[in-house]
């Protein structure tokens, strides 16, 4: 890279190294990685033409360039993902959220927006495998009486989630609680009583993990692992989730895109589920969330 640049020059240069790397979309990553290292929205970043990086600065936008052209995600790199307008602190070891997590979460939501009009008195939301607390913290900046238990098997996730809720100030809105999807709930008393289980789980068949995307093998196995038809957290959080919800509680899952007959059928063995689960589809028309009441 030449001497002395403007920040508009690195963005050029950042542009066509990635793009030589093959990077999808290398204009907007280059931006974003400027953004993030100088605090300027994009707009500004070009308004500036003549403003330089210090040295400092300059090494370390050529090496989050390198690290994303190696396939780290620029999650990853920039520290930070947005889901439904907040801002998400993300690193290394946890998993980024997607997406179309979105639908999970906008339909979430409507369910508790209806509930609330009925049933205002505190919510009881648990939220299985929250990763960096992406649906959780968004529930509870959005319903302000919900109460919501948040679970995963990883500690440094927990860590990452409940920095994510300081920063959105919905701490004493959210329990964090370390272990295997129900069992750190053993202890307290919300069994018969929780308004919505929610869970976007590990999903990916065990078979198709070494065909993933190199940006998305840098996350871990953990959190995409399904085991061997991709199915395994929702054979054992469907049956298990009947015993933990009140009457007309809901579980609201997130599923693979070809995953919804097998899920529906799991659903369907269960006889204290109502009769009538509900599928709601992603732009390309894939069948994405399943919900349903318990009777
Ligand atoms: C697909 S990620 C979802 C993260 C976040 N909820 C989201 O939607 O973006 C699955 C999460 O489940 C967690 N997990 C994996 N196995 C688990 C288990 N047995 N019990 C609880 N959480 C688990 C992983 O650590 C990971 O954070």
């Amino acid at each position: 890279m030449p001497e002395r640049k403007s920040i508009r020059e690195l963005i050029k240069w950042g542009k066509e190294y990635l793009s030589s790397k093959r990077i999808s979309s290398p204009q907007v990553v280059a931006e974003l990685i400027a953004e993030n290292i100088t605090g300027k929205s994009r707009p500004y970043l070009y308004f500036d033409d003549d403003v330089y990086l210090d040295e400092k600065k300059k090494a370390l936008f050529e090496k989050n360039i390198r690290r994303c052209a190696r396939k780290v995600p620029l999650a990853y790199v920039i520290c930070e993902q947005y889901f439904m307008g907040y801002r998400f602190f993300v690193r290394p070891g946890v998993f980024i959220p997607r997406p179309q997590t979105e639908i999970l979460v906008e339909k979430s939501l409507q369910f508790l927006q209806k509930l609330n009009k009925t049933h205002p008195e505190k919510i009881i939301v648990v939220d299985i495998g929250t990763g960096c607390g992406n649906i959780a913290v968004t529930i509870a900046k959005e319903i302000k009486n919900a109460f919501i238990y948040a679970v995963d098997i990883s500690s440094l996730a927990l860590e990452v989630a409940k920095y994510n809720a300081k920063y959105h100030r919905v701490s004493s809105q959210i329990k964090f609680l370390a272990g295997d999807l129900f069992s750190p709930l053993s202890n307290i008393p919300i069994q018969g009583k929780i308004d919505l289980i929610v869970s976007n789980p590990p999903y990916v068949e065990r078979e198709k993990m070494r065909y993933l995307p190199e940006e998305v093998k840098k996350e871990p196995d953990f959190a995409l692992d399904g085991g061997k038809e991709g199915l395994s957290f929702y054979q054992r959080i469907i049956p298990a989730s009947t015993r933990w919800l009140r009457g007309k509680g809901v579980l609201m899952l997130e599923i693979g895109y070809n995953q919804a007959e097998k899920v529906l059928n799991m659903i369907r063995r269960e006889k204290e589920f109502a009769n009538s689960p509900c599928l709601f589809y992603d732009l390309e028309g894939n069948a994405r969330v399943i919900s349903v009441a318990k009777k």
